[in-house]
C-alpha cells in the first residue's frame, strides 16, 4: 500500500512559521516520522510539498494508478481551490484532508473547505501527530473488510 502525503503552500516553513499555531516540528521531521511510522504499519509513504496550486494538482494526477491513497494538507488552497477539489474528485482515490491546526477555531475564512466534500474524512487540530493519525485512518480504510 503506497500512500502519498502532499503538503501545500507555506508548509515548507514549518518549524519557524507561527510555531504557536503550527508547532516547532519541521516538515522534514514530519516526513521522516511518516515514512518510519508507515513502515511500522505496513504502508509505503512518499511525501511531496509545493507552494504552487498547479504542481499540487500534478502530484494528485500522478498518484493515479500508483498510490493507494493520499493524505493532503492543502494549506490555504483548502479554502479557495475549486481546481484542487476537482483534481481530488477526478483521481478516484481515497483522500484524507489534514490540518495541523483546528481551522474551525480560527478565522471565519478558514471554516470553509472546498475539498472536504470530496475527501474521505478530515483530521485536524492535533499538530504533527495528525499525520500519524491520518496514516492510521488510511490503513483502517484500505484494510476494512
Ligand atoms: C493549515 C490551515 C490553513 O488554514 C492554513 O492556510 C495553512 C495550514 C493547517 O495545517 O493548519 O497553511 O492547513
Amino acid at each position: 500500500m503506497q500512500i502519498l502525503i502532499l503538503n501545500g503552500p507555506n508548509l515548507n516553513l514549518l518549524g519557524t512559521r507561527e510555531p504557536e499555531i503550527y508547532g516547532s516540528t519541521t516538515l522534514a521531521d514530519i516526513a521522516a516520522a511518516c515514512v518510519e511510522y508507515g513502515t511500522q504499519i505496513g504502508l509505503t509513504v512518499q511525501c511531496a510539498q509545493s507552494n504552487a496550486e498547479g504542481a499540487l494538482i500534478d502530484h494528485l494526477h500522478d498518484a493515479r494508478g500508483k498510490m493507494s491513497g493520499v493524505i493532503i494538507n492543502a494549506g490555504a488552497y483548502t479554502h479557495t481551490s475549486v481546481a484542487l477539489r476537482d483534481a481530488i474528485s477526478a483521481i478516484s482515490l481515497p483522500v484524507i484532508e489534514l490540518h495541523l491546526s483546528n481551522t474551525h477555531a480560527r478565522e471565519a475564512f478558514r471554516h470553509v473547505s472546498m475539498i472536504a466534500p470530496v475527501c474521505l474524512g478530515i483530521i485536524q487540530g492535533f499538530g504533527a501527530a495528525g499525520y500519524m493519525l491520518a496514516l492510521d485512518a488510511m490503513k483502517a480504510h484500505l484494510t476494512r473488510v
